[in-house]
């Protein structure tokens, strides 16, 4: 994409009620909007996270089906979110916000068992060693992502790297957080929820047309006891 393109919709964003963009320095110092959600979207409901949006066609689409829930699309590459941010005012979607900040920041960003869910799309693998700290299913992120989410909060993870997908799942074994459901190939492997197989991404489609197998993965947060954390592998 052109810079003149790229500036276009930096300019866009800047008009749009649904996007919020604090700079870092912002961040660190207190952000405004943390602990505040309920108040932004005008209700108290649900608040879902994609975290590494792009162009946000799972928050989208997500908020579509659930309008009885809050979507927040988070990325750093605010000319990529512009088309999720555009298409929710061309459609006038009422329940969806962008975040343009480091995921890295994201416990600075939402309170203590403010979020509900969580979905991480097609994130880049980091498969060196040295760019582990970058890996979003990390212990560190994790952390995180715990620090934010309800007890019994879920986190998604839809990824064609079946390397990822193999490392998050031994991580959350050794950590001990319950793994509701995982699927190493969601389009050949019986079982998968229609909401994974029926969206597929940006990314998501190249990686179709190499063939690649999608995998998914569900987990629950450490404390949720009942039915609903039994393990289920395909
Ligand atoms: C491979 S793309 C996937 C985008 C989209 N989910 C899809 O499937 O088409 C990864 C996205 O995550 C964003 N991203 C990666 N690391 C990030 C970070 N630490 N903070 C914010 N955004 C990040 C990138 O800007 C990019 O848009």
């Amino acid at each position: 994409m052109g810079s003149k393109n790229k500036l276009k919709r930096f300019r866009e964003n800047e008009t749009f009620k649904h996007v919020i963009q604090p700079t870092r320095d912002e961040v660190l110092a207190g952000f405004n909007g943390k602990g505040n959600w309920k108040a932004h979207f005008g209700n108290s409901r649900p608040i879902v996270l994609e975290l590494g949006c792009g162009k946000g066609e799972y928050t989208l689409e997500l908020a579509r089906r659930n309008p009885d829930k809050n979507f927040i699309g988070i990325d750093i590459k605010g000319a990529r979110f512009w088309r999720g941010a555009k298409t929710v005012e061309e459609e006038q979607i009422k329940n969806v916000a962008f975040l343009r900040i480091q995921i890295e920041l994201v416990d600075l960003c939402f309170a203590q068992g403010e979020v509900d869910e969580i979905w991480i799309t097609f994130p880049d693998p980091q498969i060196q060693y040295r760019r582990t700290k970058h890996r979003l299913t990390n212990p560190v992120f994790l952390s995180k992502y715990r620090s934010i989410l309800k007890p019994g909060g879920i986190v998604h993870l839809k990824t064609d790297s079946e390397y990822l997908h193999g490392y998050t799942l031994g991580l959350l074994q050794g950590l001990g957080y319950p793994v509701l459901y995982a699927n190493h190939d969601v389009y050949h492997r019986q079982g998968a929820p229609d909401i994974v197989t029926d969206v597929q991404t940006f990314y998501e489609k190249m990686f179709l047309e190499d063939n690649k197998p999608i995998t998914y993965l569900r987990k629950c947060q450490i404390g949720r006891l009942g039915d609903e954390c039994l393990t289920w592998f395909r």
